[in-house]
């Protein structure tokens, strides 16, 4: 994988992914993105005291980081599990600055959820638990992911990763989800939309992050 760092609109920086031609978070704003997509419309949205959160595509983990610094700051046990095919090299972490940018405290949890095992589970925190999972989402069954109340979907697009977005992998997402349980992602793709409504959550079509119109949130309203 051909991966370098760039910096993106609100000053906070990306990889991008030279084979592909897709950067990791928009160029609009990483933190910005991230901030709005996950954390204020799936982390902030569900209620849950203690959610238990499935990330599709771990990548720098900054999803992660600004979960487990809300956790934290709220008190919320947390349990976040999150599937990576490709882990980031560590050189590149190591240049990435999410943790300077925000807060001392971030730079702890970012250093500790990059250090921790693969596979099993890591106490981040008092109130974060991370188990990462180095596998291949279409492959493996996520008998090893709990039910989860929250879903962040953060796949590379439909169009550079068709695969990803396949019914059966939405699915089996699907089958993982708590009742009441949220799915987001930043995509609002009219085919994605359907895809997940076939699968059985209730879409909505929120307003989306700088630079994108929309991102879509479902619910598993059973
Ligand atoms: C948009 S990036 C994720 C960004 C990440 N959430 C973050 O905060 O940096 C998509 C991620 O999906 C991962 N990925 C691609 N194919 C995958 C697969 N088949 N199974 C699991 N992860 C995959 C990529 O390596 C990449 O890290």
């Amino acid at each position: 994988m051909k991966l370098r760092i760039i910096n993106t609109d609100d000053g906070s920086q990306t990889v991008y992914n030279t084979e592909l031609e897709e950067q990791y978070h928009s160029v609009k704003g990483a933190i910005t993105e991230s901030n709005y997509v996950y954390i204020e419309k799936g982390y902030l949205f569900h209620k849950s005291e203690n959610p238990t959160i499935f990330e599709v595509g771990f990548g720098t983990g900054l999803n992660c980081l600004l979960t487990a610094i809300l956790a934290e700051k709220q008190k919320r046990h947390t349990t976040y599990f999150t599937i990576e095919k490709y882990p980031i090299d560590k050189k590149i972490i190591h240049q990435l600055k999410y943790g300077e940018n925000i807060s001392t405290e971030a730079q702890v949890i970012f250093k500790k959820i990059h250090a921790c095992e693969w596979n099993s589970p890591n106490k981040i925190s008092e109130y974060f638990t991370l188990i990462k999972l180095q596998a291949d989402i279409l492959k493996n069954d996520l008998k090893k992911v709990e039910e989860s109340d929250i879903i962040y979907f953060d796949a590379f697009g439909p169009d550079k990763q068709p695969e990803m977005w396949q019914a059966d992998i939405l699915k089996k997402i699907y089958s993982i989800t708590a009742a009441n349980g949220i799915f987001l992602t930043y995509s609002a793709k009219g085919d994605v939309r359907r895809q997940l409504k076939k699968c059985g959550y209730e879409m909505k079509r929120l307003p989306g992050p700088p630079g994108k119109f929309h991102m879509l949130r479902g619910i598993k309203k059973v």
